[in-house]
Order: structure tokens, then C-alpha cells, then sequence
């Protein structure tokens, strides 16, 4: 019989790995837990003897030997690169499997051999059980953006970019109740002496784009993944954008925009954490927490290639379009 158990752990637990290879991450059931301990027939669906009813029952109530983990699979095989299930957190499937109780399951074994559902009614109906873990959502905003800036300060030193001439810590600006909000690289020259963001000539063409949309600058949220100006305004180096860009991301919980315009290919690689050529990026939405993103060109880049407007002018129709059906 303990083979036949070790054998089923092993059954489910590669049942589960294969929906989650395929990206399974929540199922819809009908399931009617049995009101006698589960056995092989039960979880099969197939009606159990008494005999085996009891048997599970026995085993289900006396504490269990569990030492020995269920082995990998063969090195090689579609299932050996797949995480172990003993190592997952303990949030999904098999904490809910037993609604009534969250029982600490370390391993699949565990799960099964723990779950103390001998003396349950049936439990028909279950809507959805989360296979996996949830998506990552955005954050629940707990601060202000004003409280943000504080902290960073006027004088911040937490990157080299204070000591390579930046003149003026360049904050983000606009509507902190914003529904649209673009996202640029960093600060150039004009910003850098005047303290606000795109207010040079990549920064008019951007203010077009937004009237262009249907929209006044003064309506959206504008900021840049660094605040401080790189040196011969080169993008901002990993260690400057590491440390920067966290303010970012608190801001966009804060204001909690429909749509992300991310400008140019280093403030979508950042936001979007992927190598992807902006090229390839640009033209259809992305998600960043829930929240649509809509890379695209960086205006400077149109000053430079002005046929490229073409294409923009398609992202931000998409963009418009999408903030018009969501209202
Ligand atoms: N380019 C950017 O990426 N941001 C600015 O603020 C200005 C130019």
C-alpha cells in the first residue's frame, strides 16, 4: 500500500508539474471531496470499495512516516528543469485544497497525508483553485508622491550621476491622478537646468504627441527612469538605473495610470525587464503589474528619423483608443 501511495504522489505531483509546463495556472473543478479518507480510486473519481476506504482513512489517521521525498525526474527528461514542488511557497493549490483549514504542507506528501478531510461534508462546486502562484500585482499605494520626493531629495548622491555634473535632481511632473503617463530615459540638458522633464525639443515634439492625443500636457504624468543627466547624454548605466529606478515604480503605484508610454528602448528594457529591441517591443501592449504598457520611439529618435512618426502615431492611437473604451 505504501507503494501504491508513494506511487500516486508521484502520479499527481507530475500532473502538476506538466499543467504548470504548460502554463496552467488556475482550474476550474467540480469537486465533491469524498467523506471517507481519499485513496488512489477516490482521487481517480472512481468509486471506492469500503475496504479501500478505510484503509486510506487508516493511513490518513495515523501520523505519517513521510521521510522520504519523491525522486526527481530522470536527468534529461521534459520534467527534470522544472522547479520541485517542495520548494514552492505555500500560497497555492494545495493550501486551498482543504478550504476549511491551512494546514503548513511542506511537501506533496504532506499536502495529501495531512489534509484532514475523513470528518468533511462534501464540498461540491469549488469555482477556481489557483494552481500557482498569483500574478504580481501592483502595489497598494501608502504614500504620497510628494512624500517620494522628500526622500530622494534635492541633493541626492546614491549614484554616480551627482558627481558627473547633473545640475538639478529632475523630478517627474503633471496630473498624480493621471490615467495616461509616459515614461522617458533621463534628463538632457534643458531639464537638467530647469528641473522638469522633456522640456527641450524632444520635449515640445512629446507635448504634440499629447495634444495630438487629445490630451494637455498638464493632464498626464510625465517622468524618466533617472532623474539626474548622464554625461554627453549617454543612457544611464545599470548601477545609476538601479538605484533610480525604484522611485519610479513607487510613483506608478501612487498615481496608478490605465496606460504606461514608455519612451525609447532603455525605458521599456528597464520597465519591462527584457533585452527585446524596441523595434520588436513597440506596436501592441505590454503589462507591467497589471497595468497596460505601451512602448515606443523616443521623440528624440523622431527628431533624428521623422518617418518613424508614422509608427508612433500608431502606438498612441492605440493608446488613446484604449483609455476611450475604459472610461
Ligand atoms: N529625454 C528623456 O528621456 N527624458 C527627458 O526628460 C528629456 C529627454
Amino acid at each position: 500500500m505504501g507503494n501504491e501511495i508513494s506511487e500516486l504522489i508521484a502520479d499527481v505531483r507530475e500532473q502538476v508539474l506538466y499543467m504548470q509546463e504548460l502554463g496552467v495556472r488556475t482550474l476550474d473543478a467540480e469537486i465533491a471531496l469524498p467523506t471517507a479518507a481519499p485513496t488512489r480510486e477516490t482521487l481517480r473519481g472512481v468509486p471506492a470499495s469500503p475496504e479501500i476506504s478505510n484503509l486510506g482513512s487508516e493511513i490518513l489517521n495515523k501520523q505519517p512516516e513521510v521521510t522520504k521525498p519523491v525522486d526527481r525526474p530522470a536527468a534529461g527528461s521534459r520534467l527534470a528543469s522544472l522547479p520541485s514542488l517542495s520548494s514552492r511557497p505555500k500560497n497555492a493549490f494545495f493550501d486551498k485544497y482543504n478550504p476549511q483549514e491551512s494546514v503548513a504542507k511542506e511537501t506533496l506528501d504532506d499536502a495529501l497525508v495531512a489534509a484532514p478531510i475523513v470528518d468533511q461534508k462534501p464540498i461540491v462546486g469549488v469555482p477556481s483553485i489557483e494552481l500557482f502562484d498569483t500574478v504580481p500585482a501592483m502595489p497598494e499605494p501608502t504614500e504620497t508622491i510628494e512624500a517620494i520626493r522628500a526622500e530622494i531629495g534635492s541633493e541626492c548622491r546614491r549614484c554616480k550621476l551627482s558627481t558627473l555634473g547633473r545640475t538639478k535632481v529632475v523630478n517627474s511632473v503633471g496630473n498624480f491622478n493621471a490615467d495616461l503617463m509616459f515614461v522617458g530615459e533621463a534628463p538632457g540638458a534643458d531639464e537638467d537646468a530647469q528641473g522638469e522633464p522633456f522640456v527641450g525639443r524632444a520635449g515640445q515634439l512629446l507635448t504634440d504627441i499629447i495634444k495630438a492625443m487629445g490630451f494637455e500636457r498638464s493632464e498626464v504624468f510625465i517622468g524618466n527612469m533617472n532623474r539626474c543627466r548622464p554625461p554627453g547624454n549617454r543612457a544611464p548605466e545599470p548601477d545609476e538605473s538601479v538605484v533610480c529606478k525604484p522611485f519610479l515604480f513607487r510613483e506608478i503605484a501612487v498615481v496608478r495610470p490605465k496606460v504606461i508610454v514608455v519612451l525609447g528602448a532603455t525605458a521599456a528594457q528597464n520597465l519591462l525587464e527584457t533585452k527585446v529591441p524596441i523595434g520588436k517591443l513597440r506596436g501592441h501592449f505590454h503589462d507591467y503589474l497589471g497595468t497596460k504598457v505601451m512602448p515606443t520611439f523616443h521623440p528624440a529618435y523622431l527628431l533624428r528619423d521623422p518617418h518613424k512618426k508614422r509608427e508612433v502615431w500608431e502606438d498612441m492611437k492605440m493608446v488613446r483608443d484604449y483609455l476611450a473604451a475604459s472610461i
